[in-house]
């Protein structure tokens, strides 16, 4: 559905985007996740065709978006990173207006703008200007108007930026209901969410595409977490001292927990350091009530892609 190859994007002294190549497939849901500045931006206004790329190719729909931008612009929805709005006009008169311009057959303009009024969850807001609203109800505006046309192709920036948790968890939810018959690209910082409605993720940095996966793939290619979490019955103090004497632990930090404690031991190395912890258990006689491994988060996954450069970087300097 959306094919790119080799796209680079340069400014005056940087590459945006620097020789990139995906494909998103028909009914995936793509999270594109990137530190700021990455380039996730920069993608997506090339593939909605609101800028030219400096160099490669892309399709989307099996359209050019360099030389067949009206139809791009069809089959796609474009939420952009910053909302652009009519500021005068009322909710459904803006609405009314975007159906007009995307050439929604009038007889059908009322029923489209209803089912995106509850979809987004503004029908409370329908009559007033969209300039008083406030700033995630703006955000839900513009998604309304990104899906009027049911595009089958979505490209999302940062969806729910601005969104209260109960509305994030709503848009989340009609974002993974919209990704089960439509083409999905979406960027956003909050890891959970690409865990929760991404098939794939692609991580891009500096303009790069540094990783492409399942978020499941992603998080078993890493070097699992060395650190673990204890629960010890007994003198916290007393047990902190005996777990921070273990050669290959690097750090312990506790706090009572109901009639126990809780102990987080940090590995010093990347080997599984739950052995080690068992013999001191045994040796000292504590009476171990849980002992489990920290799993490894998406944050963790992003944080060592992400980093890993700029350390081996500064390593060998
Ligand atoms: N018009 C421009 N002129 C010069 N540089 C630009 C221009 N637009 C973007 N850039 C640069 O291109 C790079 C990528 O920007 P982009 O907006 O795509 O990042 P992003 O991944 O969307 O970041 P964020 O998470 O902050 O939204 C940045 O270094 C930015 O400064
Ligand atoms: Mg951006």
């Amino acid at each position: 559905m959306i094919n790119v190859k080799n796209l680079t994007k340069r400014y005056v002294n940087i590459n945006a985007v620097d020789n990139i190549t995906f494909n998103v497939e028909e009914n995936e849901t793509v999270g594109l996740l990137g530190p700021n500045g990455a380039g996730k931006t920069t993608t997506m206004r090339i593939l909605t065709c609101f800028m030219p790329a400096t160099a490669g190719t892309a399709t989307v729909a099996g359209f050019d978006v360099f030389t067949d931008s009206l139809n791009v612009r069809q089959q796609i929805g474009y939420l952009p990173e910053n909302v652009p709005l009519y500021l005068d006009m009322r909710v459904n008169e803006y609405l009314m207006f975007r159906a007009k311009l995307k050439n929604i057959p009038r007889r059908e303009r009322r029923k489209k703008i209803d089912y995106c009024l509850d979809l987004t969850g503004i029908r409370d807001v329908q009559n007033q200007i969209t300039g008083t609203l406030s700033k995630g109800y703006k955000q839900r505006v513009g998604l309304a108007d990104t899906l009027i046309h049911d595009p089958k192709i979505l490209i999302l920036d940062e969806p729910t930026i601005g969104l209260d948790p109960n509305q994030i968890m709503q848009i989340r939810q009609v974002i993974r209901g919209l990704g089960e018959k439509h083409t999905v690209l979406l960027s956003t910082h909050i890891l959970p969410e690409v865990e929760m409605i991404c098939d794939r993720i692609m991580i891009i940095d500096k303009g790069k595409i540094v990783a492409m996966d399942t978020p499941a793939n992603l998080m078993k290619q890493l070097k699992s977490s060395s650190n673990v979490i204890l629960e010890i019955k007994g003198d916290g103090g007393k047990i902190k001292s005996s777990l921070s004497g273990i050669d290959s632990v690097r750090s312990v930090t506790w706090k009572e927990k109901e009639d126990a404690n809780e102990f987080y031991v940090e590995g010093s190395g990347e080997d599984d350091i739950r052995e080690d912890i068992f013999n001191c258990i045994v040796k000292e006689n504590y009476i171990l009530r849980e002992m489990k491994r920290q799993p490894i988060t998406l944050e963790e996954v992003f944080h060592q892609i992400t980093t890993k450069e700029t350390e081996e970087v500064s390593g060998n300097a």
